[in-house]
């Protein structure tokens, strides 16, 4: 058989696997860092284990390692599926995969030692950018090169949200760490004062709007019709959809840095483009939603499913959150708040970790020539610990944030604060206890997730090469 007539899924399982592995670390650390705001002294001042280290560990594992993971593994597999060919060279996929544990590995060891740029979601040094360069121009290579080669005649438009999410990401690493180096581990932003804030948040929030969302949605237009068993709702919505977001996501980026030294007109456009953001991130939901008319009773006992319908939910909340917090006024209050903190969780939680979490039970099993993952009723149980994890966290987020604000606000008549720093930090002290609570049980979700990949996968023969089918047509 000529080697072309079969899927690349080697390169799929391994970063399938990653993903439950890095998604466990990831939260691990999450878990960590919230029990240290409980207890401040529980790491007993061991300077690599501080907050101030662990804090960005955990950012980096659970957004580059776990998430990067799910959207190297979905974006090869979509790929290869809608172009019906296979990977565009297993040669530089199999270094997209070692080069990016190398950078995890790399960022695991300096970012607790305190090697950092300091700049929030690039906190890399400049040896570990050069890879991550690297690593990415051969992942837009593989990528691009498979639609190239495809033998389809339309390009399938999960690929259009995949290949954006992998150009823009190239984009804003490139210029976001164009940095000066003065020895092996310390490095200066080619920025400085406030360009290098506009530059930072301009990087920060594309990084929210491709890398956590653009990326993410090419796997919702995949796994939601596959898993239904229904053709997305509308093809015509999804081109609009796909326009009109990555072309607002680029504006919205001042939003991060309201009633700062910024241009206060440079804020207005921050704010302006953050609300027309609404309309295309709530089209993309509906559309993903509505591809279940007609399906709907499958939700009642398909909990892989219900893991992608109920992340589409939690980004139809944060994506509604999130322009509400961008109005200046509103952002008055919930800067610097745990506000902010929940807003993130509810989309990183709700939906990418639910997301990626649905597409790994639906890739896991047919990547291990299995019909289905070993146990049915542990993805359910999955599903419901994660969902009520989600919601402690993110609802004694709202609470602990919305009454910090106002705290901090409150002024008596004779002008002086009502309420001292100190007191407003011990208000927050159950809504903390609530949010480790939430943590815990979205990491116990991980664990059964864990288990359930490991009875599934043990004993079964991993899948290398998969035939492809000789139909064409719709995909595959
Ligand atoms: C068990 C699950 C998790 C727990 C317990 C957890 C906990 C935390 C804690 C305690 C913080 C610091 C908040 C602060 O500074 O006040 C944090 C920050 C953050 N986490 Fe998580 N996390 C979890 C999962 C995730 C996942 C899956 C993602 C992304 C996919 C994520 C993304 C982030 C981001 C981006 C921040 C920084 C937020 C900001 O700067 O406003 N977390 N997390
Ligand atoms: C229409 C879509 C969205 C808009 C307009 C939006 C807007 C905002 C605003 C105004 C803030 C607070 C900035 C501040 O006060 O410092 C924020 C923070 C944040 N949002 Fe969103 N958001 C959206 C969707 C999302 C989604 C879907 C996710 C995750 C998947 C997300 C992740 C984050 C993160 C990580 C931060 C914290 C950044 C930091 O300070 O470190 N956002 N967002």
């Amino acid at each position: 058989m000529e080697a072309q007539a079969t899927y690349n899924y080697k390169v799929v399982r391994q970063f399938s696997i990653m993903t439950v592995v890095w998604g466990i670390v990831g939260m691990l650390v999450g878990v960590i860092i919230a029990a240290q705001l409980v207890w401040p002294d529980l790491t007993y001042g061991i300077p690599f284990l501080s907050y101030g280290r662990l804090r960005p560990l955990h950012t980096n594992a659970v957004i580059f390692a776990f998430g990067g993971s799910a959207l190297f593994a979905t974006s090869y597999y979509v790929v290869q599926r809608t172009c019906h060919t296979r990977l565009f060279s297993d040669g530089l996929a199999a270094f997209t995969f070692w080069g990016w544990q190398v950078v995890i590995l790399l960022a695991a060891i300096t970012l607790p030692l305190g090697i950092t740029t300091s700049k929030e979601y690039a906190e890399l040094e400049w040896p570990i950018d050069i890879l991550i360069t690297l690593v990415w121009v051969t992942y837009a290579v593989v990528f691009f090169g498979t639609i190239m080669k495809r033998k389809t005649t339309h390009i399938y438009v999960a690929n259009w949200f995949f290949g954006a999410f992998i150009l823009t990401v190239a984009l804003l690493h490139v210029v976001n760490s164009a940095e000066l180096p003065v020895s092996l581990f310390k490095s200066y932003s080619a920025y400085a004062g406030v360009q290098d804030a506009m530059v930072q948040w301009w990087y920060g929030h594309n990084a929210v709007g491709f890398f956590l969302t653009a990326g993410f949605l090419g796997m919702m237009y995949y796994f939601v019709p596959k898993q239904a068993g229904r053709p997305v709702y509308s093809y015509r919505l999804s081109v609009v959809h796909f326009w009109a977001l990555i072309f607002t996501y680029m504006w919205a980026g001042p939003h991060h840095l309201h009633y700062t030294a910024l241009p206060d007109w440079t804020q207005s456009i921050g704010m302006l483009f953050s609300l027309i953001l609404l309309a295309p991130s709530w089209g993309g939901m509906i559309n993903g939603i509505m591809t279940l008319s007609g399906a709907w009773h499958k939700l009642r006992t398909d909990p892989i499913l219900k893991f992608l319908v109920t992340s589409l939910s939690f980004y139809g909340m944060s994506t509604f959150e999130g322009p509400m917090m961008a109005i200046k006024s509103v952002n008055a209050l919930s800067h610097y708040t745990d506000w902010t903190v929940g807003h993130v969780h509810s989309g990183a939680l709700g939906w990418v970790a639910m997301v990626s979490i649905g597409c790994m039970y639906y890739l896991i099993p047919r990547l291990f020539g299995r019909d289905q993952m070993y146990s049915i009723k542990l993805i359910t149980a999955h599903f419901w610990i994660a969902t009520i994890g989600v919601v402690l966290y993110i609802a004694a987020m709202w609470i602990a944030g919305v009454a910090e604000g106002l705290m901090w606000r409150a002024v008596n008549p004779d002008g002086t604060l009502t309420y001292s720093f100190a007191e407003a930090v011990k208000m927050t002290y159950p809504f903390l206890t609530i949010r480790l609570t939430g943590g815990l049980m979205f990491l116990s979700g991980m664990l059964i997730m864990a288990y359930n990949v490991f009875k599934t996968v043990s004993g079964a023969k991993a899948v290398n090469d998969a035939a492809i089918p000789a139909v064409a047509g719709a995909h595959a």
